[in-house]
């Protein structure tokens, strides 16, 4: 049998990612994700779009700065501004790339650039050749290569290999593209541009029609050494082909596509945990590889032919994709050894001061509960891992009525600084709402929902409850989280996360 090819893994979270709707993340949350992308063992992190704000520069600078063990990228237009700044945030990586994009496809050609094909291939080598004289790792990506013309395309490859390109990405930018198109125009690039040999062909496609995983392995089938993806496959609209999936479908068909990544697949599900936990989006129970229910088995028949062999219903183990093996329950008598061993294999790396607050929480719960499963524990540990800096407001106690014969009452007292604030009111439609208000008024922070979200952690009727929400206060968004056994109590609590965090930006820093 040949020898598996080696397909390097480009990840994007932290650029077309951070694109999704809703999930910008501070620098902090980025070099955290940026940590654990190098222990998840991708091959080049795209750090973000330097010029495309302070906050982008100052990210792609601090990952440069501090990640090693990784190729660290960070995206620019075709032009010198773009190209510099994006190099001024990089030089300082042990392995730096630039990664040059210009659109090629009819349709951005005429109504976008109002460019015409040979002032097109002109742009893209001067772009090329101006960021090869920083750099001698330089990407280029035709954007909406997927639409272009072939020939044009290949023409256009095959100047900005000549100029200095290491890595031609094919994007696939607006997800129009099926399997079968998108491994012809792969192959058509490999065997008609003559120069295709001095660098890596990539492939960076969009979901919009649920086809970029499909289209990305066809890319592969044809040629493509390099995948352009995102954890969780989030990304601009529909999002990016899933790091997860692209990564598991090499794996566990490498009998057919005679390829593997060099990703540590058991920090799949950590890193896909990390990345819904700070950018707030939730992974959707029955999502391929990482979703809760992705090793759940309910029907009978498949229970029992499972029972009798584990390959008769399942392809992959869960313990290669990171799920902890068993969700072996914990319990009032559990030590603290049990816990720390329990969190490392859920993927955590917790600090003793931090697992020694978690160990707390952790016996207040199991007197509550009597089994505490993987996801109490993992609740308990990102409330601890995520708590802002500073807790300006605590709740102290609630009391809450609710009728349909009557408007809800809610009784709500906060500490600040040592002092009680007490609030009562009748306002709001239900106990959620009525205590948003009465929380609202202590605080004096005006807040707009604008999601909201509570689910169970675990299972059973004592299961914790888990409140999401994203609050706009002038005009900057802001997430809040809170864990209880009882809804409304997680629920003021994620409110007055996100007020906590509002308050923390407010104040001025050294
Ligand atoms: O989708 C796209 O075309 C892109 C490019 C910048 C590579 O994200
Ligand atoms: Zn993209």
């Amino acid at each position: 049998m040949s020898e598996a090819r080696r397909i390097k893994i480009f990840d994007t979270t932290l650029r077309d990612g951070e694109q999704s709707p809703g999930a910008s993340m501070n620098l902090a949350e980025k070099v955290e994700i940026a940590q654990a992308l190098v222990d998840l063992q991708v091959d080049i992190l795209e750090a973000g779009f330097p010029i495309a704000s302070p906050g982008d520069f100052e990210a792609v600078r601090e990952i440069a700065g501090q990640i090693r063990g990784v190729t660290v990228c960070g995206l620019a237009r075709c032009n010198t501004a773009d190209i510099d700044r994006a190099w001024e945030a990089l030089k300082c990586a042990e392995s730096p790339r630039i990664h040059v994009f210009l659109a090629t496809s009819a349709i951005h050609r005429e109504f976008k650039l109002k460019m015409t094909q040979a002032e097109i291939i002109e742009r893209a080598v001067a772009g090329v050749r101006h960021a090869v004289a920083h750099c001698d790792d330089v990407e280029f990506s035709p954007e909406d290569a997927a639409r272009t013309e072939r020939d044009f395309l290949a023409q256009v490859v095959e100047a900005a290999i000549q100029a200095g390109a290491t890595t031609i990405n094919i994007p696939d930018t607006v997800g129009y593209a099926v399997p079968k198109q998108l491994g012809e125009t792969v192959a058509f690039l490999m065997n008609k541009v003559p120069n295709i040999d001095r660098a890596a062909l990539s492939i960076h496609c969009h979901n919009d029609l649920g086809l970029a995983v499909a289209n990305s392995l066809a890319a592969v089938e044809n040629g493509a050494r390099q995948v352009e993806c995102t954890v969780n496959g989030i990304g601009e609209r529909a999002g990016n082909c899933s790091l997860e999936e692209l990564v598991m479908a090499l794996k566990t068909r490498s009998d057919y596509y005679h390829a593997d990544t060099r990703v540590n697949t058991r920090r799949l599900v950590p890193t896909s945990r990390l990345v819904s936990n700070i950018t707030g989006l939730q992974v959707q129970r029955n999502k391929a590889i990482v979703g809760r229910n992705a090793f759940a088995h309910e029907a009978g028949i498949h229970q029992d032919g499972l029972l009798k062999e584990r390959t008769t219903y399942e392809i992959m183990r869960p313990e290669d994709v990171g799920f902890a093996k068993t969700d072996l329950v914990l319990g009032k008598h559990s030590g603290r050894a049990a816990l720390a061993d329990r969190a490392r294999a859920m993927g955590y790396r917790l600090t003793g001061e931090q697992l020694q607050t978690v160990f707390e929480q952790f016996k207040l719960l199991a007197d509550k509960k009597k089994e505490v499963y993987d996801g109490d524990i993992a609740v308990l540990i990102e409330q601890e891992i995520r708590a802002v800096p500073h807790e300006e407001w605590a709740l102290v106690s609630f009391h809450v009525t609710s009728s349909t014969a009557s408007p809800p009452r809610v009784r709500l007292t906060l500490a600040r600084g040592g002092q009680e604030f007490v609030e009562e009111s009748s306002m709001g439609d239900g106990p959620i709402d009525a205590a948003f208000w009465a929380t609202e008024k202590i605080t004096g922070v005006k807040t707009v929902c604008k999601d909201f979200r509570v689910r169970s952690a675990t299972i059973g009727h004592d299961a914790q409850g888990e409140a999401t929400l994203e609050i706009e206060h002038e005009g900057e968004t802001y997430r809040g989280r809170g864990v209880s056994t009882d809804t409304v109590e997680a629920t003021i609590k994620a409110l007055l996360n996100a007020i906590n965090r509002i308050v923390f930006s407010k104040k001025p820093r050294d």
